[in-house]
Order: structure tokens, then C-alpha cells, then sequence
């Protein structure tokens, strides 16, 4: 089957400065959660190779400290989205996450937030759930086209307005396995 793969044009993050922030978000996260049980709650499913590294990074910083622990799960969600020509976009949860969310702390783990819509309405869902508390840690963070307000608690980086692949981001499901984020050439 042949897919059209638009060129990259730029190296925007590279490996290396990819793997010492998301160290640097572990130590955070451990510090802040210290002696408490998380359950990570990754979108699927551009956000699992950040999840992968995010999680062994939490674990390095426990490691390291020597002093306390924190439990971690791993839970996941996911949402469709819906175009047609007259209506924004709609979104639809096709996987939620179990009951064990409920009376839990939750951590959010996304790929990229840019309008915020889908952020927002994973809040909404959660919020019936009745967990304990919910915060969220986003590799990337687009502002520029913020139509929603949303409240990131972890940032890995703020971007520009430009359309990024790799390191779990895709382009009609290519480039998801690049260990590095890239800016997408012309489509
Ligand atoms: P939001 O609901 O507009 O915040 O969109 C978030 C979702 O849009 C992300 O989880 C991605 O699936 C997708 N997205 C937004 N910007 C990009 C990008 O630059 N590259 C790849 N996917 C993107
Ligand atoms: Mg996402």
C-alpha cells in the first residue's frame, strides 16, 4: 500500500534533550508525590513512548533518593475524534479507564495539548469517576491555538504554532516511532 510521507524539514527536540527534561519532569513528580500511589493515565496513543521513558524516569528518581516510593499503576484512555465539513470536530471516548481511577490520585499523560479540547473533555469524563485529585503532564505544549483554558500542572517543552512529529506524534500514523520530535515538511 503506498502512503504519501511528507519529508521532514527540521530536527525540532533531539534524543538527548528529550531523555534530560523527561528525567528532570520524574524528579517533579516523584518529589511531589513522594510516599503517595499514582496511577498514570496515558491517551492513547500518542502519548506511550513519552509514558515508557516518563515512568522509568519516576522510577530512577526513587532510586536515587533512597528515602521514600511512589506506587505507581498505569491506566489508559482513549478518544476518537469525528470531522465533517460544518462542525468542529467531535470527540468520543472509545476506551475509559476502570474503576480503579475512583478516589485516586491521576496523573494525565498526554503526547501534545493544543486547542485543548481534547483535555477538556477527558476532564469531563474523569470528573464523573470521582477521583481524588487530577493534574496533567504534557511532553508538548502548543498555546496558539488555545480555544480552551486548561491547567497544565508538568510541561516537557512550550512550542510554536507548527504541525511536529515523533516520539509518539503522528502524521496519518506515520513517523510515531522517531526517537525524536521533528517539524513535519510540506504535506
Ligand atoms: P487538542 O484537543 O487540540 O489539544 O489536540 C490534541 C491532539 O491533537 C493531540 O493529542 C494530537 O493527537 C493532535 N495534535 C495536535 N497538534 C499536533 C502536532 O503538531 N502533531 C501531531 N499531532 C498533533
Ligand atoms: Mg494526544
Amino acid at each position: 500500500m503506498s502512503v504519501t510521507k511528507p519529508p521532514l524539514e527540521s530536527v525540532l527536540i533531539s534524543e538527548s534533550c528529550l531523555q534530560n527534561r523527561i528525567y528532570e519532569l520524574g524528579r517533579q513528580i516523584f518529589t511531589d508525590y513522594e510516599n503517595q500511589e499514582l496511577v498514570l493515565l496515558g491517551v492513547l496513543r500518542g502519548s506511550v513512548l513519552f509514558f515508557a521513558d516518563l515512568a522509568r524516569a519516576i522510577f530512577k528518581a526513587q532510586h536515587e533518593s533512597q528515602t521514600g516510593e511512589v506506587a505507581l499503576r498505569f491506566e489508559f484512555v482513549q478518544l476518537m475524534s469525528y470531522h465533517d465539513s460544518t462542525q468542529p470536530s467531535t470527540l468520543q471516548l472509545i476506551r475509559g479507564g476502570s474503576d480503579y481511577l475512583k478516589q485516586r490520585h491521576i496523573l494525565i499523560v498526554e503526547d501534545i495539548i493544543d486547542t485543548g479540547r481534547t483535555l477538556n473533555f477527558l476532564y469531563e469524563h474523569l470528573e464523573t469517576l470521582n477521583p481524588k485529585t487530577v493534574k496533567v503532564c504534557t511532553l508538548l505544549d502548543k498555546p496558539a491555538q488555545r480555544q480552551v483554558p486548561v491547567a497544565i500542572d508538568y510541561t516537557g517543552f512550550e512550542i510554536s504554532d507548527t504541525f511536529v512529529v515523533g516520539y509518539g506524534l503522528d502524521y496519518a500514523q506515520q513517523y510515531r516511532n522517531l526517537p525524536y520530535i521533528a517539524v513535519l515538511g510540506s504535506i
